[in-house]
């Protein structure tokens, strides 16, 4: 009989990539259970990107010490960009917590377990240049078999001023292609329709094939050619390394998502300056109006910093400007929250007052939810195909899946099944979801 792990994913796509991995590492130990009263195993896999992130799961910590005092013997392990960023001072500050491992060492795990059940608490945090658990099968335990998320890269080499993840997940390292191949073709095998290729800076992808080059473009092509009935889509983008080569690959395939997701963060060359995200608002511009003429029928969507330091209401104006330019189909919108150790904590001011920052937080939330309706009304009347991910929440004769643009749709069931591709037209919608026949 297997011992029971109950595992928590919070923050970003790459964080629901590394708990299949961490579950395949564990997986002749432990089964995963839904229920996380007969858990042998508690994981919470963490994100640091914002203050909030890091307060939510202190807070879920907390709630666990009931759990733990009705279950003495529960094991109770930190993972992620949190582990990474506080270490053994966690130990410290969270009594619950027996064991505290970061992105780079989940191989380790086994041991550390076996560790804390003896009582010793265990921490591993070393980071690796070349870590990328190639040769790890994900298990998919939260899966709706239709689409999944392959890592093709970890780290990243960027740092934004204000971002922590270079410093939780190190430096920037590509996986081998041919077992980027394998994983896809193991999907293929289960009937997988759709892949997402993860990595915080896909475009940076980079691997020496006996002296080749291959470069994301050309990752992108093999899997292409390979696997031509299935959906390829990928995340995230940095507006710097977007070739014309990739813009080129997704035009040229069918099955290549038209969708690019490429954080513009603010739309002032200040800011951009001072958040070393190396390019300009001119540049950025360029780069979609050459997605836009290449590629028909793109949905482009973005992250938006808001309130970041030194930001004065000409730089917000520019920012909103940006946004009606592109005319994104959707946004993540955050306020910028300070990262110790950062460049921009150590070197900027937060000086942007909280109320300024919520009433600028706002007028961005406003405008995106006009633009993002706009950008679904340009819809009404066009035909899509959509790939079935699920039964609509709201009906159960209704299905939901997502287009070729990442755009929501949800449509009459009929004898439709989840993993097929149906042809539907759209006929209503809102912000956030397309209706269609
Ligand atoms: N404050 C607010 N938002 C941040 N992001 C990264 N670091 C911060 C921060 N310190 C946002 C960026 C990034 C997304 C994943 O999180 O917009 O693209
Ligand atoms: Fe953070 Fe910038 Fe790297 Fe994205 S590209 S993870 S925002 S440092």
């Amino acid at each position: 009989m297997k011992k029971k792990l109950y595992i928590e994913t919070y923050g970003c796509q790459m964080n629901i990539v590394d708990s299949e991995i961490v579950v395949s590492i564990l997986s002749e130990q432990y089964q995963v259970t839904t229920e996380m009263n007969e858990a042998d195993l508690f994981l919470i896999n963490t994100c640091s990107v914002r203050e909030h992130a890091e307060q939510r799961i202190r807070k879920r910590l907390r709630e666990l010490n009931a759990l733990k005092k009705r279950n003495p013997y529960l094991i109770v392990g930190l993972l992620g960009c949190m582990a990474e960023r506080l270490k053994e001072q966690l130990l410290n500050e969270e009594a619950t917590l027996d064991i505290i491992v970061g992105p780079d060492a989940y191989r380790t795990l086994p041991q550390l377990i076996e560790e804390a059940t003896i009582g010793k608490h265990g921490v591993n945090v070393l980071l690796s240049k070349e870590e990328t658990y190639d040769d790890i099968v994900p298990v998919r335990y939260d899966s709706n078999h239709v689409s999944a998320f392959i890592s093709i890269m970890r780290g990243c080499n960027n740092f934004c001023s204000y971002c922590v993840v270079p410093y939780t997940r190190g430096r920037e390292r590509s996986r081998d292609p041919e077992t980027i191949l394998q994983e896809a073709e193991i999907l293929q095998q289960k009937g997988y329709k759709d892949i997402t290729l993860l990595g915080q800076n896909v475009n940076s992808y980079r691997w020496n094939d006996h002296g080749k080059e291959i470069y994301f473009a050309q990752l992108i092509e093999l899997i292409a050619q390979k696997f031509p009935n299935i959906w390829i889509r990928f995340a995230t983008s940095h507006p710097k390394d977007i070739s014309d080569d990739l813009i080129d690959v997704i035009a040229k395939y069918d099955h290549v998502c038209k969708h690019i997701h490429l954080p513009v963060q603010t739309g002032s060359n200040n800011m951009l300056r001072k958040m070393n995200r190396v390019y300009t608002r001119e540049y950025y511009l360029e780069r979609i109006k050459t997605i836009k003429a290449k590629i028909q029928d793109c949905s482009i969507t973005t992250d938006l910093i808001i309130g970041f330091c030194g930001e004065k209401e000409a730089d917000h104006q520019e920012t909103l400007s940006i946004m009606q330019e592109v005319g994104y189909s959707s946004a993540f919108m955050f306020k910028y929250s300070v990262r110790e150790n950062t460049k921009a904590a150590k070197e900027f001011e937060n000086d942007v007052t909280e109320q300024d920052k919520s009433r600028r937080f706002n007028e961005v939330l406003d405008l995106q939810q006009q633009l993002s309706l706009e950008s679904n009304q340009k819809d009404i009347g066009k035909t899509f195909t959509v790939l079935v991910e699920g039964v609509s929440k709201r009906s159960e004769d209704h299905l939901f899946g997502r287009n070729s643009q990442n755009k929501v749709v949800v449509f009459p069931k009929n004898n439709h099944n989840i993993g097929d591709f149906v042809s539907v037209t759209i006929t209503q919608c809102t912000p956030a979801t397309l209706i269609a026949e």
